[in-house]
């Protein structure tokens, strides 16, 4: 029986790269299999993104491309997936009648019975009640597409509960749920068997895992995942900086595959707005988060995420979040504009910042942490990392790099992306050696990234099992 072809479009953050995985696999099953072109697709489903104004454009100028698609192919199944399918239901459809499917945050597990309905009855289904139960996606699937994958992500917990005033994201992913543990643990065992190195465990505030359930603690959690075999690196994010404890704080010196990062996301460096964001810290407490996580590891990698122009941010406050970044000395940051939303309280806020100011400030901060990135960067040079390969770097994707040399990318345990080069003799299949952790010493330094050298013939590491090395 021919395959149906279906196309994913993902927009947003990690946890919706994780349900369009989880979408996929449970599509394979269901007879079809995934293009990269969204123009001879028989379904296409977009999985949205509510978080600024910016990512709801994106849905709705990809939305507007398709009505001459389904023209062409009468067959053709449109699903509006994510938050804004959550956040705007029925309204979707008005607006956009080439759209099939409304799939809400809570019903991503649904789809497949929902496709099936579609080919009964043609009229559009909407689907966004909010449910209190979390749901676990079929597992048996995940070890046949996460192959030759070197990083995977698993949603720990759902929703949020922390209402911060800027944020759509309590509205749109509900309340915060936790899954258990032995869910969590199976599905990561899983991965592994398929070939997986690092996991990212995801949820909105991983720092207050399991607390509503009485499961396990988030630490705890983290040491069970530990214990799991075969895996080398675990990440987390998001931390929120009012829930990290001391006990996850002295997880980056007790547990070995506990990578050497955090993300700890700040917005703003005053109090006062700090306060209007309700993110239920101060500056003085965020600091100090930051000097007992540099006690534990000195050389820590620290990234964050910041908001400027939030509602009545003076000259004042943004210089406090310039000196909070200067203090700091992030790895990296994320750093946006406020933006309204229409569900969250701060869009009612009075003192709204002018966009050319939004645009400056943002510039200026930019600016800032690229000189810090630089400094620190450089400051590694002659330094040698773990670092796990992911596969070719850019440079060899695009050929770029020197035709008789082969570029490869990974990560250190730090978060740093390291490119590095001699591979020239090996004559191995580039895929055979993603996976692999390599000693690799800092040559080079540029502002996203960093260049280096194997620093030990590579015969060392990829002799074939049980061989023994002619080099010394
Ligand atoms: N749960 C995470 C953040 C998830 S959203 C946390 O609490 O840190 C990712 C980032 O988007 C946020 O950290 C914030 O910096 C940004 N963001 C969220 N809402 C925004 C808005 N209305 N305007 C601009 N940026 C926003
Ligand atoms: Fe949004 Fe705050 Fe929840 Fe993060 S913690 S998702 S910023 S409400
Ligand atoms: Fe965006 Fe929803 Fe994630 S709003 S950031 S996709 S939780």
């Amino acid at each position: 029986m021919n395959r149906k072809k279906m196309y994913i479009k993902t927009i947003g953050c990690q946890m919706n790269v994780y349900d369009s995985d989880q979408m996929a696999q449970v599509l394979k099953h269901k007879n079809y299999e995934s293009v990269g072109l969204y123009s001879n697709a028989d379904l296409i489903i977009v999985n949205t993104c509510a978080i600024r104004e910016k990512a709801v454009q994106k849905v709705y100028s990809f939305l507007g491309r398709l009505p001459p698609l389904k023209k062409k192919n009468t067959g053709l199944k449109v699903v509006v997936a994510g938050c804004v399918a959550q956040q705007q239901g029925e309204q979707l459809i008005k607006r956009f009648p080439q759209v099939d499917i409304v799939l809400g945050t809570h019903a991503i597990n649904q789809l497949p019975d929902l496709l099936t309905r579609l080919e009964n009855d043609p009229s559009p289904i909407v689907k966004i009640a909010f449910s209190e139960e979390i749901y676990e996606t079929a597992l048996s699937s995940i070890a046949l597409t996460q192959k030759l994958k070197v990083s995977g992500f698993v949603t720990i917990m759902r929703g949020c509960d922390n209402y911060c005033t800027y944020c759509v994201v309590p509205y749109v992913r509900g309340r915060e749920i936790s899954r258990k543990p032995e869910f969590i643990i199976k599905e990561i065992q899983m991965m592994v068997r398929a070939g997986l190195k690092e996991i990212t465990l995801l949820g909105q505030n991983v720092n207050s895992y399991g607390v509503k359930e009485s499961l396990t603690s988030f630490p705890d959690l983290l040491a069970m995942v530990n214990d799991i075999k075969g895996l080398e690196r675990i990440r987390f994010v998001t931390s929120h900086p009012k829930d990290l404890s001391d006990q996850l704080i002295e997880s980056f010196g007790k547990l070995n595959k506990v990578c050497n990062h955090i993300h700890l996301p700040v917005q703003s460096g005053a109090n006062h707005i700090l306060k209007r964001m309700n993110r239920k810290y101060t500056r003085e407490a965020y600091l100090e988060k930051i000097e007992k996580l540099r006690a534990v590891s000195q050389d820590i990698g620290i990234t964050t995420d910041f908001i400027v122009g939030f509602p009545g941010e003076t000259e004042q406050d943004f210089d406090d979040t310039i000196g909070l970044m200067e203090t700091v000395q992030y790895d990296s940051v994320f750093a946006f504009e406020y933006s309204d939303r229409p569900e969250a309280p701060a869009a009612g806020f009075s003192d709204k910042i002018e966009p050319e100011i939004k645009h400056h400030r943002l510039q200026r901060l930019f600016k800032l942490q690229k000189e810090i990135t630089r400094k620190n960067h450089q400051s590694l040079v002659g330094k040698t990392f773990s670092v796990l390969i992911e596969g070719a770097s850019k440079n060899q994707l695009k050929n770029i790099s020197p035709s008789s040399t082969v570029e490869l990318s990974g990560r250190t345990s730090e978060n740093r992306i390291v490119n590095f080069s001699g591979a020239h003799d090996w004559g191995i299949d580039i895929d055979s050696l993603k996976g692999q952790t390599v000693d690799v010493e800092i040559v080079k330094a540029f502002s996203n990234s960093l260049f280096g050298v194997l620093s030990k013939y590579p015969v060392e590491y990829f002799k074939p099992e049980g061989s023994h090395s002619h080099v010394a």
